[in-house]
């Protein structure tokens, strides 16, 4: 059956139109300066500040990036605390730059599980993103593909019973998962040399173009990201038919 989600992904001059990358590495890049892991995610915190102003710049629509799993909380306490700290303050910094900016921002994830603090300004962030259009960054925290999917299968079939919704198709799902309203992702790309999901957008990715480098996220800069765009321009996209 044909992906009609696909259908808007035609990218004007090469560049994805939506690019989903999974930040990794972090802990390794501090490891080889002899440093804690939460060093390097204050580096990649800083990295990610950098790439999405680039995507922006560059024409990109919209950038995913993959900030912690549902399985990271498997992780020391201090380690998660900081990570969510350092994820508190690049809120609160959107929250106080995206009117300038004119930045869309989104939090992909089940945000039950966080703190006050954080729904608050993921709130606040929805709210001022509803002003705008252009340029939209999605941060998944507490994200998982799998938790997704359930989530909305759930979503689904409560409205089901209440007889609000109709018979399912795939574009009606994907109105159910966090990202919905939100094309599917052109490229996908995985710093920090391994070459999995890790569980991420296990629904959307069915027909992006990956990309995979050993470079650790802390190194990451446009160059590299530069790089990977010129990989998918090469890429030659069937999604199952012939060309
Ligand atoms: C990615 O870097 C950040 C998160 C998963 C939160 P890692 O912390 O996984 O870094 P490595 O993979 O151990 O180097
Ligand atoms: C994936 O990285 C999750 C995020 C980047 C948020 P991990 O470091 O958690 O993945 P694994 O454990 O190597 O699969
Ligand atoms: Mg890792």
């Amino acid at each position: 059956m044909a992906n009609t989600n696909n259908k808007t992904n035609t990218p004007g001059e090469g560049i994805p139109r939506h690019i989903a990358i999974i930040l990794d590495g972090n802990g390794r890049w501090a490891k080889k300066r002899g440093l804690p892991r939460t060093a390097g995610h204050a580096v990649g915190a800083e990295t990610f500040r950098k790439i999405a102003t680039y995507c922006k710049d560059i024409g990109v629509d919209y950038l995913t990036v993959y900030a912690f799993s549902t399985e990271n909380w498997k992780r020391p306490p201090a380690e998660v605390r900081t990570i969510m700290a350092l994820l508190n303050r690049y809120l609160q910094e959107a929250v106080d730059t995206m009117e300038r900016d004119h930045i869309r921002m989104k939090v992909l994830g089940d945000i039950s599980a966080l703190s006050e603090e954080q729904r608050a300004l993921v709130a606040k962030t929805e709210e001022i993103s509803s002003h705008y259009e252009g340029f939209q960054a999605n941060i998944c925290i507490n994200y998982g593909g799998r938790d997704e999917i359930l989530h909305a299968a759930r979503r689904y079939a409560e409205d089901f019973a209440a007889g609000k919704a109709d018979a399912l198709t795939e574009e009606r799902f994907g109105g159910y998962l966090y990202s919905a309203g939100i094309p599917d992702p052109d490229l996908l790309i995985r710093p920090g040399g391994e070459q999995r999901l890790s569980n991420f957008l296990l629904w959307q990715c069915a027909y992006a173009e990956f990309y995979f480098t050993d470079v650790l996220w802390p190194d990451f800069g446009p160059e590299e990201l530069d790089r990977a765009i010129e990989a998918y321009r090469r890429r030659d996209r069937r999604y199952g038919g012939v060309k």
